[in-house]
């Protein structure tokens, strides 16, 4: 195989192979205070994806998640959802773009203070035309496919393991039947197993739901097993992106420092399977 790694160094290179992207990032800049976080990112995903943002802690990846959502304005540049610019238009395009869109917090960070089922309700809620009964109806679904039992609609966050929290938050990020999920280190904090299962459920979502999914993960196990692509954020931007087998090969020092310890290199056996030619440098 000798498809081309896309490096940013090389402009261009990825548009023939990306002529509609979903997300289209262009001259991103972000700025605080003194502090650049981002200048001059380029960055696409592509319908149907999934692909994960790789980078050092600080490297802007939650930032860029939460611009995606046009939940923060970057410094310069432009970010483009389903063609529209997210940071340009009027009031009520974003409110549109945005319920096409769901995200899953850092922190699964369901409210404290409402049950499950209110928790799940809440963007719904919030849009204020649905019924409660129709809520209802939506509500359980969406548990039920984030692998919630209907028992546990009426208990408080603080009552549940952090595998469960985690896929309530799922839950409530689906909510709105979004097209486009946004998952920011899904897995952190969980156990071996309660990962891999979580790893399981958004595999299933995505093809039972045709999402095009942007994560960010520092889990190399999560990571190799749900990436499409991987991009990876350094010198604050996006230097190089493409399939996982490719982006591990590509020469920098992030990138070894990442992917080749010890962890990383059990983590990649998934693409050398047991006697066959490892993908060790
Ligand atoms: N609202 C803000 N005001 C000032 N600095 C911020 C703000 N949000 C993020 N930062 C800074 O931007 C950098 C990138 O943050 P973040 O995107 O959270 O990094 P990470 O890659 O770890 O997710 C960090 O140095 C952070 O302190
Ligand atoms: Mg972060």
């Amino acid at each position: 195989m000798d498809k081309v790694i896309t490096s940013y160094a090389a402009p261009g290179a990825a548009a023939a192979d990306n002529a509609h992207p979903v997300i289209d990032i262009q001259g991103l800049r972000t700025q605080f205070g003194r502090a650049v976080v981002h200048d001059n990112l380029q960055l696409q995903v592509r319908q149907g994806e999934i692909l994960s943002i790789v980078g050092g802690s600080g490297s802007g990846k939650t930032v860029l998640m939460r611009q995606m959502l046009g939940l923060e304005k970057p410094s310069r540049g432009s970010i483009r959802v389903f063609d529209e610019d997210i940071h340009a238009p009027t009031a009520d395009n974003l409110d549109f773009l945005r319920r096409r869109s769901g995200m899953l917090f850092q922190n699964g960070a369901l409210y404290s203070a409402l049950t499950v089922f209110d928790n799940v309700a809440q963007p719904m809620r919030e849009m204020g035309t649905l019924s409660e009964s129709l809520i209802a109806d939506m509500v359980y679904l969406k548990l039920h496919m984030s692998g919630i039992a209907f028992e546990h609609a009426r208990k408080m966050p603080s009552d549940l393991s952090g595998g469960m929290v985690k896929r309530i938050a799922l839950a409530r990020a689906l909510a709105l039947d979004p097209e486009l999920l946004f998952l920011d280190e899904p897995t952190a904090g969980l156990d071996p197993d309660r990962s891999d299962s979580f790893v399981s459920l958004i595999q299933a979502l995505h093809q039972q739901l045709n999402l095009t999914v942007v994560m960010v993960t520092h889990d190399l196990d999560t990571l190799f097993a749900l990436s499409n692509r991987i991009a990876v954020l350094a010198e604050k931007k996006v230097v190089t992106i493409g399939a996982p087998q490719e982006v591990v090969q590509f020469q920098h020092p992030f990138i070894e420092k990442f992917f080749l310890g010890g962890r990383g290199i059990r983590a990649m056996e998934v693409f050398a399977p047991a006697g066959a030619e490892g993908v060790t440098p």
